[in-house]
């Protein structure tokens, strides 16, 4: 077994699972939820509590969050099955806070000349810029990194095409 941090989850990466736990950063955390009740509080004195609810998640969603690494993992648990076959199955989740993913074998891809050379959307290059993002498994090379949102979107809206641009990237840069 062998231990890779990402910048929100470590991952234990063993020969057939992989476990992704978050990174969680504390001082972060009380930032954020110092923000939250004070912006709903705020929104309370002129809003109903549901539309408070609303602007204070927006407010929420634009600062660098301390829980992200849940998140990710949240919606690596949430959405698998929905994505299609261009992602790595995530077996279990307790909450967010400790996920079992298939492993994945490295794909050893220039992150220069993907980046240079990406037949995908720019919406999600945050994702598909990176080859560590990616991994063979069952025989294809598929996102073992799932977890923002951009690219679930994406994905959810794209997935055939996606599947048919990666696989054509692959052959033709073998
Ligand atoms: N299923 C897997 N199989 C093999 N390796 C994995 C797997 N999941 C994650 N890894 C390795 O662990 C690294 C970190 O995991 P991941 O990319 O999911 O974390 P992150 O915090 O979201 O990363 P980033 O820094 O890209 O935001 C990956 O780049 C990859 O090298
Ligand atoms: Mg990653």
């Amino acid at each position: 077994m062998h231990i890779v941090k990402g910048t929100n989850r470590v991952a234990f990466i063993g020969k057939k699972y992989t476990v992704k736990l978050p990174r969680i950063a504390p001082r972060q955390v009380v930032r954020e939820v110092s923000l939250v009740t004070r912006s709903f509080f705020h929104c309370c004195k002129k809003l109903s509590i549901k539309e408070s609810i609303k602007v204070t998640l927006g407010i929420w969603r634009t600062v660098p969050q301390g829980t992200a690494g849940i998140k990710a993992n949240f919606k690596e648990w949430k959405y698998p099955k929905k994505l299609g076959s261009s992602v790595v199955p995530t077996r279990f989740s307790f909450l967010g806070l400790f996920n079992v993913m298939d492993t994945a074998k490295p794909w050893h891809m220039s992150q220069k000349y993907l980046r240079d050379n990406s037949p995908f959307e720019h919406i999600a290059s945050h994702t598909t810029d990176n080859p560590r993002n990616f991994g063979w498994h069952d025989g294809r090379v598929k996102l073992l990194d799932y977890g923002d949102i951009n690219i679930v979107k994406y994905l959810l809206e794209n997935k055939a095409l996606f599947r048919r641009q990666l696989d054509t990237f692959v052959r033709e840069n073998r």
